[in-house]
């Protein structure tokens, strides 16, 4: 049996995904959502990195799916553990016990059936500090306030000046140089999105565009650096904590649709 091949429609280098394949993005996003839940069901203190790694692998596969970190340009582990001024791409530690009083982020992202989803969420452990809970308050509001700039034909820009605005209002600072993407038949695709951009400025929101809202935000400088032993861990060049919230989102003929969070 010949079948037809697979046709990737674009917009300059930006793929617009056709009503199936949103369908089976938003299917996706579903077991991600699912593993996200569990997580944040279990999370606690005493939990080390390692047994959060071991609750999505097991529970990603359990459902037919494949954690789309594992292996990815060489990443060891099926999720992204980042703790309190890690700001992402954190490897899930054996010795990294979660304590009262951290704030972490826990990056899923799944493959199903070739189509990928990709959503992240901070966790509060035990009590924590009231500056750490505002940061990470703020990082969740701020994906909301991008969310209020998705509409078609408007710059993708809108949406990450709106950001930068709202966070900086609060105090902090958004990451520049590492940012959101194009997601869904593959894990990283066009659009790069800024969370720093000037309004105006970026692609032209099209209908079936799918992407991430993920802005990352420190409570001091935007300033990183990646860790030199492993190539992967991102921390504040300050030492002071970073918190991400992210969701993917697809835009629609009125508006966005979130499909998974
Ligand atoms: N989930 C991350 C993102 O939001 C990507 C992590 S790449 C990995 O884009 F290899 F570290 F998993
Ligand atoms: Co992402």
């Amino acid at each position: 049996m010949r079948r037809k091949r697979k046709r990737i429609m674009k917009t300059g280098n930006v793929p617009v995904k056709s009503r199936s394949q949103i369908d089976g993005i938003r299917e996706s996003g579903r077991i991600n959502t699912a593993v996200l839940d569990y997580v944040q069901q279990n999370i606690r203190a005493g939990v080390s990195t390692a047994e959060i790694d071991r609750w999505v692998y097991d529970l990603t596969t359990d459902m037919g799916a494949v954690p789309a970190p594992l292996n990815y340009e060489g990443f060891p582990k099926s999720v992204c553990t980042s703790l309190n001024d890690v700001v992402c791409h954190g490897i899930p530690d054996e010795d990294e016990v979660l304590k009262e009083g951290d704030i972490i982020n826990v990056d899923v992202s799944t493959v199903y059936k070739g189509y990928y989803s990709d959503a992240s969420r901070m966790f509060c452990i035990g009590s924590v500090s009231a500056d750490k809970k505002h940061l990470v308050q703020t990082a969740k509001e701020a994906v909301l306030v991008g969310l209020m700039e998705v509409k078609p034909w408007k710059p993708i820009g809108d949406m990450g000046h709106a950001i930068h605005i709202y966070a900086q209002s609060q105090g902090y600072s958004v990451v520049e140089e590492i940012g959101g993407h194009g997601v869904g038949l593959e894990f990283h695709e066009e659009p790069w999105v800024s969370y720093t951009a000037p309004k105006g400025s970026g692609e032209i929101l099209v209908p079936g565009m799918v992407f991430t809202i993920e802005p990352m935000i420190n409570m001091g400088t935007p300033d990183f650096y990646i860790d030199e032993e492993n190539g992967w861990t991102v921390r504040t060049a300050d030492g002071m904590p970073s918190a991400q919230w992210e969701v993917t989102v697809a835009v629609l003929e009125r508006g966005y649709e979130i499909l998974t969070h």
